[in-house]
């Protein structure tokens, strides 16, 4: 059988957010995001979590998620999916990547996510289509084109990879990239796509909080 482990990384300081607390022990109903993350992952069945953590607040997510095993994080979110790849046991054959920043929805995702790996892909990522237009734009803010909306994807987390792919992905190069799936495009592999879910959007700007307590306060999530 097919052991799944999943990495979350938790380190960020959530400047966008703009508060004092690191975004991922912030709490929603009473649980902190990092705790609505590992919780979706291990109700979808994941075997292992791995969470990277800021510094200062390893002991406090050991204690929040008693189940995972944490790491400190790095100085960017790659090098802290990296440092909790060096935790995941050997006996591991695919490894889920899902952002803390993400409490909810994430149940569904996994599954459709660990199907494909299992169907033989190497690399997936869920997307969602981009609803507005998109424009790319010159220094000065002055439109350059028109991007053509049909052929674009808003990429979520949880993301799958083969383990091997992963770590090699991890291994080639130190670019920051928001996403471990470019590292692994970045190799000529391929990276297949399966549907994402609304409700796992990524709290980043005080917005997407108050977003995630109504989701939360209306049993949306
Ligand atoms: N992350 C991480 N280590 C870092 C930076 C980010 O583990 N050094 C994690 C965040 O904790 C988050 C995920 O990567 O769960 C997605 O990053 P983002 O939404 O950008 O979170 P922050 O970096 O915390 O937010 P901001 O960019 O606004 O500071
Ligand atoms: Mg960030």
């Amino acid at each position: 059988m097919t052991r799944i482990a999943a990495i979350v990384p938790a380190a960020g300081r959530g400047e966008r957010l703009g508060l004092p607390v690191p975004k991922a022990l912030l709490q929603v109903g009473g649980l902190s995001l990092v705790e609505h993350a590992v919780a979706g992952l291990v109700r979808a069945g994941v075997d292992v979590v791995v969470v990277a953590a800021p510094a200062d607040t390893v002991d406090d997510v050991r204690r929040l998620v008693p189940l995972a095993t944490v790491v400190t994080g790095g100085a960017d979110r790659c090098e802290s999916v990296r440092l909790a790849l060096d935790a995941i046991p050997a006996d591991v054959d695919v490894v889920l990547v899902h952002d803390a920043a993400r409490p909810f929805g994430s149940e569904d995702v996994v599954r459709r996510v660990v199907d494909a790996l299992q169907a033989g892909a190497s690399a997936v990522i869920p997307v969602v289509p981009v609803a507005d237009t998109v424009k790319r734009v010159d220094r000065n803010g002055v439109v350059v084109e028109t991007i053509d909306r049909a052929t674009l994807r808003a990429v979520q987390t949880p993301q799958g990879f083969r383990r091997d792919v992963l770590v090699a992905a991890h291994e080639s190069q130190n670019a920051t990239v928001t996403d471990d799936a470019a590292l692994v495009e970045a190799m000529g592999i391929e990276v297949q796509t399966v549907d994402g879910d609304a409700r796992a959007f990524k709290v980043t700007t005080p917005w997407d909080f108050s977003v995630a307590e109504a989701l939360w306060e209306r049993g949306n999530q």
